[in-house]
């Protein structure tokens, strides 16, 4: 059984072949690390985990999209590296989300007009957003490079570079939100070359020292968007740029976001926390419309992920409902994926790599996803930590928990 066993993405070996994924933790203030992300961290280190992964930092101010995300930048690398001293001391490697939102931002985060691939408005967030222009598509390509020479300061192992989820390299890749005329839109080879430079720069800058993931999606979850068959083209195109890893996801989070994470938004819980009173009225009105349920299921990504390990001869890490020593043992031995990453197990219970060792152990989380609804206002947490829980709040995950008993 491969699980508990060490394995390399590029130069880094990894203890055993879990990952914590980019879940985003919400803990940054003005957009640097706090002692709350450093310990979160640490636990699901001292958990077990081969690596753990810090998620999203934009790769610039105009990556960013909240108040809570880690900018990536020189003036953090010495509170980022007190986080990797601990993770390391800890016996697990440490990575890091890099990428950029694209037009999912507000000019007062992004320090002005959100960019894109195209001018437009985004209902989501909402706001207006600029197309970039092809001068800046190379500065921002070379952001990329600059992110990962300082997480090499900041003493990370590993960098995982966000090109899935409708942010903005997706974006650029998706023929829905890429109606560019010039030579980044059009065919998909035109799509793919925003990506490519990207690659270009964080492989240039990765040298022979860090090791290099790539977060894709295997469709986008939504009609107009990407299907299998354009992923697997991308995914080929990643192949060749020597990226040393792929993780296997999928789904836009402005068009198909529960298609990344499957199950119910809680709408409820989601506008509790929202300081905005038209935001929070809006989205209690039409969020159920707006934010439609994709069922869960464990391994939901499987049947997918299938179809890239038979066309892809490099690593490729599996994420997506592994929720138990069963699935994960399925995924490394039966289906012959490399790595497994886990968000919600390890949210729930930041030792869970170390409970996978007795056999069959399930973890706690339940899929109602408290968490993601929680994620754009407050600090990332498990509403089975927490006590005091508002009455509706509560009301609304048994009603979810119910609702999702009679979908089974
Ligand atoms: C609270 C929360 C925040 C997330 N934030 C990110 C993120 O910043 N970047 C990303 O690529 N995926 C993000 N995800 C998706 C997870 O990394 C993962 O792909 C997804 O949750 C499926 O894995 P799971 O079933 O093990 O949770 C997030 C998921 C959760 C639950
Ligand atoms: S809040 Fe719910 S979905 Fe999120 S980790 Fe906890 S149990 Fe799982």
């Amino acid at each position: 059984m491969k699980l508990f066993t060490p394995a390399s993405i590029g130069p880094v070996t990894l203890r055993n072949r879990t990952i914590r994924s980019a879940a985003f933790e919400g803990m940054g203030k003005d957009n640097n690390p706090t002692p709350m992300l450093r310990d979160y961290h640490w636990s699901v280190a001292e958990g077990g985990v081969g690596m753990t992964t810090l998620a999203y930092a934009g790769i610039c101010r105009s990556a960013l999209s909240f108040k809570t995300q880690l900018w990536l930048r020189p003036e953090i690398v010495d509170s980022l590296r007190e986080i990797t001293d601990g993770i390391h001391a800890r016996g697990a490697k440490a990575s890091i989300q890099i990428g950029h939102c694209g037009n999912m931002t507000h000019r007062s985060t992004a320090g002005g007009t959100p960019v894109g691939a195209v001018t437009g408005f985004n209902l989501y967030s909402p706001t207006f957003h600029r197309g970039l222009r092809k001068d800046e598509l190379k500065v921002m390509a070379r952001n990329f490079g600059d992110a990962v020479r300082t997480a090499r300061d900041a003493g990370f192992d590993c960098v995982e570079v966000h090109a899935g989820h409708g942010y903005l390299i997706s974006q650029f890749l998706s023929p829905y939100t890429n109606r560019r005329h010039d030579e980044y839109g059009g065919s998909l080879d035109n799509r793919m070359r925003f990506m490519r430079e990207c690659m270009e720069e964080v492989m240039k800058a990765a040298g022979s020292d860090m090791g290099v993931l790539v977060k894709t999606n295997m469709r986008d979850g939504f009609k107009g968007g990407l299907d299998i068959e354009d992923c697997l083209t991308v995914a080929k195109a990643l192949e060749q740029t020597g990226a040393h890893a792929l993780v296997l996801s999928g789904g836009f989070v402005s068009k198909a976001p529960m298609y990344v994470m499957r199950g119910e938004m809680p709408v409820y819980a989601m506008t509790h926390y929202m300081e905005q009173w038209w935001l929070k009225y809006g989205v209690r009105l039409c969020g159920k419309m707006m934010i439609p349920t994709v069922p869960f299921r464990e391994l939901y990504f499987l049947e997918d992920a299938r179809e890239f390990r038979n066309a892809l001869k490099m690593p490729l890490v599996y994420v997506g409902g592994v929720v138990s020593r069963d699935n994960a043992d399925t995924v490394l031995d039966k289906e012959g994926f490399d790595f497994i990453q886990m968000g919600r197990a390890l949210l729930n219970e930041p030792d869970f790599v170390n409970r996978m060792r007795t056999e069959g152990h399930r973890c706690g989380c339940d899929h109602v996803n408290y968490c993601i609804a929680r994620m754009y206002s407050r600090e990332m947490a498990c509403h089975k930590h927490l006590d005091n829980l508002p009455e509706p709040i509560l009301r609304e995950i048994e009603n979810i928990r119910r609702r999702d008993k009679e979908r089974e």
